[in-house]
């Protein structure tokens, strides 16, 4: 099956153990959760509120990204994106972000916020182009938020 983005579920879970293991090493910059297969056996058969979405192809999980908070009663979903390594700098990260900002919009959310390593310039880079403002750093972390503003009519 060609590219498509599809909300996690349990028939991905060892795509996404095998896409954990490609970021293992990028943990510092990347850690909603523990990146483990047990991880991804838990976030495949999730059930709750928050959004997981995975985008596949032919049966490999090129990227992973989640929107969380709601469960814990947030207004303000976080959003979080990785992507694997052999598919950067391909646009799917912007494509990613964008869908991740739609699904977030069309659950009455007015804005996401994330956090980012202040080193992570490839992260940086991405957020600063769609247009998220940074507070400083807490706990060493960069917060970031966006606006989800309705599109201005012409
Ligand atoms: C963050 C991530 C999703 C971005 O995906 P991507 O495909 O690399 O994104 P882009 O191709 O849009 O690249 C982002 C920008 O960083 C730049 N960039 C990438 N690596 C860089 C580096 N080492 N040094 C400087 N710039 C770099 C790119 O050139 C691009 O900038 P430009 O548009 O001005 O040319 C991806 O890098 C990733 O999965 N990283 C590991 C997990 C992670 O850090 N997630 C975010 C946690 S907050």
């Amino acid at each position: 099956v060609p590219l498509e983005i599809r909300r996690l579920e349990t028939a991905w879970t060892e795509a996404l153990g095998d896409f954990f293991e490609a970021i293992a090493g990028e943990e510092h910059f990347f850690h909603p959760h523990p990146l483990t297969r047990a991880e991804a056996a838990r976030v495949g058969s999730y059930g709750g509120r928050d959004l997981y979405y995975v985008a596949v192809d032919n049966g490999v999980v090129l990227a992973y990204g989640l929107l969380r908070g709601w469960d814990d009663g947030y207004d303000v979903p976080s959003l979080g994106l990785a992507l694997r390594p052999d598919v950067r700098g391909t646009g799917l990260a912007r494509c990613m972000m964008e869908f991740l900002h739609a699904a977030a919009r069309q659950r009455g959310s007015t804005s996401v916020r994330l956090t980012v390593e202040p080193d992570n310039v490839a992260a940086r880079r991405l957020y600063d182009r769609l247009g998220y403002a940074f507070s400083s750093p807490e706990h060493g972390k960069l917060v970031g938020t966006l606006a989800l503003e309705r599109e201005e009519l012409v």
